[in-house]
């Protein structure tokens, strides 16, 4: 069957990477975080000390841009690619607060996305993949054959966050807590001049507020044969 490219964006929090990975799974498709990759060039930022006072050196990152190094291999006990910067293997590392707390700032940078689409394009030559993130069907993959746009009432999504962080072991943060970072990261991407978060003019919209992880399978199941068999 004729491979294609299937595009998932939408606000953070909202479960699509889950739905982005168990498609990829399901259709023998390669899974690709852009996510990870903007997580990974803050990760070098802070290891490098490119950021003082909460203040980056970006005349110094750009420097050095080409010589961060992204890739994913795949990880044999997940299943699933780990992201290595450099030839480390940073995937556990690039989830922690720190590098969350920043990402926002690094990938607000003209010159950091133009890397990234660079190379994202490029894993996405040969078709066959699933990747997802804010501007994968706008920006990366404008001729996608497959654009989705995944939305969910915001108190959901941090209801969600929220549950996640606690069966972590994280008792501390608040759930108004959580709401007011989602909010303002939903704000950040949004409003941001370079590639904001916007939905595809040819991307179907999905709101999972009250989709369970099986519902939104079946859905996206759907909407991949429909896609490939027409
Ligand atoms: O999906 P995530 O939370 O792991 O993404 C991390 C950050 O990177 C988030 O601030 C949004 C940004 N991002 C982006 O600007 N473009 C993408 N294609 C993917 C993520």
């Amino acid at each position: 069957m004729k491979k294609i490219i299937v595009a998932i964006d939408g606000f953070s929090s909202n479960g699509k990477s889950t739905m982005a990975k168990s498609l990829a799974k399901q259709i023998g498709y390669v899974y690709i975080d852009s996510g990870a990759m903007y997580r990974a060039v803050t990760l070098y930022c802070i290891k490098c000390d490119l950021f003082e006072n909460g203040r980056l050196d970006e005349q110094e990152l750009h420097n050095r841009i080409k010589d961060i190094g992204i890739e994913f291999r795949l990880n044999d006990d997940t299943g699933m690619p780990d992201t290595y910067l450099n030839g480390e293997n940073v995937e556990s590392a690039i989830r922690g607060m720190d590098v969350s707390s920043k990402v926002s700032l690094v990938s607000a940078i003209p010159f950091v996305r133009y890397a990234m689409v660079a190379s994202q394009q490029e894993m996405g030559k040969t078709k066959g993949i699933v990747m997802d993130g804010r501007d994968i069907g706008t920006v990366v993959f404008p001729g996608a054959e497959m654009k989705i746009f995944v939305t969910a009432d915001p108190e959901i999504r941090a209801r969600r966050r929220f549950d996640e962080l606690r069966s972590k072991g994280d008792m501390e943060t608040t759930f108004e807590e959580v709401l007011e970072n989602l909010k303002s990261r939903d704000h950040l991407d949004q409003t941001r001049t370079e590639s904001p978060l916007v939905k595809a003019e040819d991307a179907i919209l999905l709101d999972n507020s009250y989709m369970t992880v099986d519902e939104q399978m079946q859905w996206l199941l759907e909407k991949f044969e429909q896609i490939t068999t027409n």
